[in-house]
């Protein structure tokens, strides 16, 4: 099927909990429309923890216990990232309070996997970059746990494979460059549960930020496969 034209710019975050499938959406929204591009925090974190840079030295040490790294930590990485791609200006600054206007022009479309996860980080990115679609993703923690021990990755890419339900072609490899797929070093049950604690203290705050600014859409499901058809047509009807 011929990828539809957007009409605006979409500038999407993806909310829900550890493993809900905020990756595999990206994934999918990008296969679909291919004019999006995708940038997720945890990826950013991990390779900078597998580059030994000193912020992911130190973040390597929240994200192994399951915490959040601290929010001025994840703004700076997520400020040079957002500059790199050419969605704010290259003077854009963490103490600006409003945002330059941001261009609508649909190649200017962008999804945001995993970040903002606080209030201050929404309230920061609001004066960076205003968002005008919030999606929270909704499946039933007893589903999440069992998927989680099935995951696979390709650490650099940050693709993600499941051996009961997107197995690779090829066992433990990755498909576009048949390197090896590893575990991440957070998925062990007991992290992952500290991960969901995390997340249900500061989601509520975060989506009632994003429920007064009218930009918050709630899509509940089993599976991805159940929540993909919902999220395309949500999308479809307002960018397309
Ligand atoms: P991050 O990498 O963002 O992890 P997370 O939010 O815990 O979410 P996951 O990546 O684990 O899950 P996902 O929702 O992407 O699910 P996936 O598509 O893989 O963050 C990691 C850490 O970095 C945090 O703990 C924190 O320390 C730090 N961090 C990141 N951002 C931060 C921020 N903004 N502020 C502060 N700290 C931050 O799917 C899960 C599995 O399910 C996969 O195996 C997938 O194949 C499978 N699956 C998907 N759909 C189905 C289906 N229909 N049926 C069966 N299996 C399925
Ligand atoms: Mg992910």
């Amino acid at each position: 099927m011929a990828a539809k034209e957007f009409k605006r710019a979409a500038r999407i975050i993806l909310v829900g909990a550890p493993g809900v499938g905020k990756g595999t959406q990206a994934e999918r929204l990008m296969k679909r429309f291919p004019q999006l591009s995708a940038v997720s925090s945890g990826d950013l974190l991990r390779n900078a923890v597998r580059n030994k840079t000193p912020l992911g030295q130190e973040a390597q040490l929240h994200m192994k216990s399951g915490s959040l790294v601290p929010d001025d930590m994840i703004l700076r990485l997520i400020l040079g990232e957002l500059k790199a791609k050419s969605w704010v200006s290259p003077t854009t600054s963490l103490s600006d309070t409003a945002p330059s206007l941001p261009s609508d022009a649909p190649s200017a479309s962008f999804i945001l996997d995993g970040f903002p996860r606080t209030s201050v980080q929404a309230q920061k990115l609001n004066a960076l970059i205003p968002i005008n679609l919030v999606v929270s993703l909704i499946t039933p923690v007893n589903i999440i746990l069992g998927r989680i021990a099935n995951r696979w990755v390709h650490a650099p890419s940050g693709r993600v494979y499941n051996t009961g339900f997107n197995k690779p072609k090829v066992k433990g490899k990755d498909d576009v460059t048949g390197e090896p797929l590893t575990k991440r070093e957070d998925d062990g049950e007991e992290t992952w549960r500290a991960r969901l604690k995390k997340f249900e203290e500061t989601s509520e705050p975060l989506l009632e930020h994003y429920e007064r600014k009218g930009v918050l859409w709630r899509v509940e499901g089993k599976s991805s496969d159940e929540i993909s058809p919902k999220l395309f047509g949500e999308f479809e009807s307002r960018f397309c």
